[in-house]
């Protein structure tokens, strides 16, 4: 038996209670609708800064009754203090998500992505440590290892961070850190790898690259890669990033803890070869996207060329195995959004 299922049996023998942040979100509301599977408590907590309602509403579909009244949601917003003590009353572990994304919205705007993700950390692990929860999980990110250029990338060779994101995203390693030592807190920091998956938003600026391309493809529109295409990463589907939240809720293993891991498959593709993957399924279905080519930009400031993890710590001291490369869950996330989509327009045109 894996560890994760192992750590799921466990967690169905004995429910905990788990306050997911950024519950509206894309990697949010997948959390919350494991957890709730596997009948836990849930409080959740958002301000629909990027997440919706109908993320929400989604999981409420996918769970029974029973589970859906084990969730309780919180309105609320990380930058005020006072709602972060509010939502982390009780809780067992917190799965911290909230955040603003995205490498161009820090550069475009850095004040509104420090006030979130370095204030707002810093008032949920404020919030955290006084309510005395078991372990305080957050999302950290592969945009840490910033211009280190060794391939693959291993938790403690890190370079200087290319954008304001990166810089809060360090931080909140570093706030983890101290109050690890400072307040005997336990912490561990998720540093995810480009994560994908069904409830990702394909829509607006600062869309990850996965699912603009699916809605795109989908519509007839060109999709534009930034720069020759041949920047690489390691993309990770939405199941790995699940399990990787619950294993390191859950380890009994003192050296597991107040540590930060890799999250991602240990593989890696380059932006052509994504493409290609991705009209050649949606080609599959749809005769009419098989000769759409790319359009080439400049690249984007503050990217990283290539990314591709270690992901041997997370497996030693976690048991981390991922269930899905990056084809698997590709199949996954291409069915889940065109069955979406021609939901939606069936009806629009109803
Ligand atoms: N998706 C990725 O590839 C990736 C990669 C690295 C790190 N991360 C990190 O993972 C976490 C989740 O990302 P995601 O992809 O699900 O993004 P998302 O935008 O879908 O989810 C973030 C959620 O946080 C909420 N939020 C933002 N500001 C808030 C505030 N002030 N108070 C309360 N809620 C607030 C948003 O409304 C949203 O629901 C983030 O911390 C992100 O930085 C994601």
């Amino acid at each position: 038996m894996s560890e994760y299922e192992k750590v799921q049996n466990a967690l169905q023998a004995e429910p905990k209670c788990w306050l997911i942040t950024g519950v509206a979100g894309f990697i949010g509301s997948n959390l919350l609708e494991t957890l709730l599977k596997l009948n836990q408590t849930v409080v959740g907590l958002d301000n629909f800064a990027t997440g919706h309602q109908y993320n929400l509403d989604k999981v409420r579909a996918l769970v029974d009754a029973e589970q859906w009244s084990r969730f309780t949601f919180h309105e609320l917003d990380i930058r005020k203090p006072h709602d972060c003590a509010k939502a982390v009353e009780g809780v067992d572990y917190v799965l911290h998500q909230a955040a603003l994304g995205s490498v161009p919205r820090s550069i475009n705007d850095p004040f509104s992505t420090n006030e979130t993700n370095s204030t707002g950390f810093l008032n949920m692990l404020i919030a955290a440590r006084d309510a005395k929860v078991k372990r305080f999980v957050y999302a950290a990110s592969s945009s840490t290892y910033g211009d280190h250029p060794g391939l693959p990338k291993k938790e403690d060779l890190i370079g200087k961070p290319l954008s304001p994101y990166a810089v809060t995203k360090y931080v909140n390693e570093l706030y983890a850190d101290v109050f690890a030592r400072t307040y005997g807190m336990q912490t561990i920091g998720l540093r995810y790898f480009n994560v994908f998956g069904p409830r990702q938003d394909p829509k607006g600026a600062y869309a990850a690259v996965i699912p603009r391309w699916i809605e795109e493809l989908y519509r007839g529109t060109p999709c534009r890669i930034n720069g020759d295409g041949e920047t690489s990463r390691d993309f990770c589907f939405i199941d790995n990033t699940v399990q990787m939240n619950l294993l390191a809720a859950t380890t009994t293993k003192d050296e597991a803890v107040n540590q930060v891991y890799n999250v991602a498959v240990g593989c890696r593709a380059t932006l052509n070869q994504l493409y290609a993957e991705i009209r050649d399924r949606l080609a599959a279905r749809f005769d009419r996207i098989s000769g759409m080519d790319p359009v080439y930009d400049d690249f984007r400031p503050g990217d990283v060329r290539h990314s591709l993890a270690d992901i041997s710590k997370a497996a030693d001291l976690l048991g981390y195995l991922p269930t899905h490369t990056l084809q698997q869950g590709l199949d996954v996330t291409t069915d889940w959004f065109i069955d979406g989509f021609e939901t939606a327009d069936r009806l629009s045109t109803a």
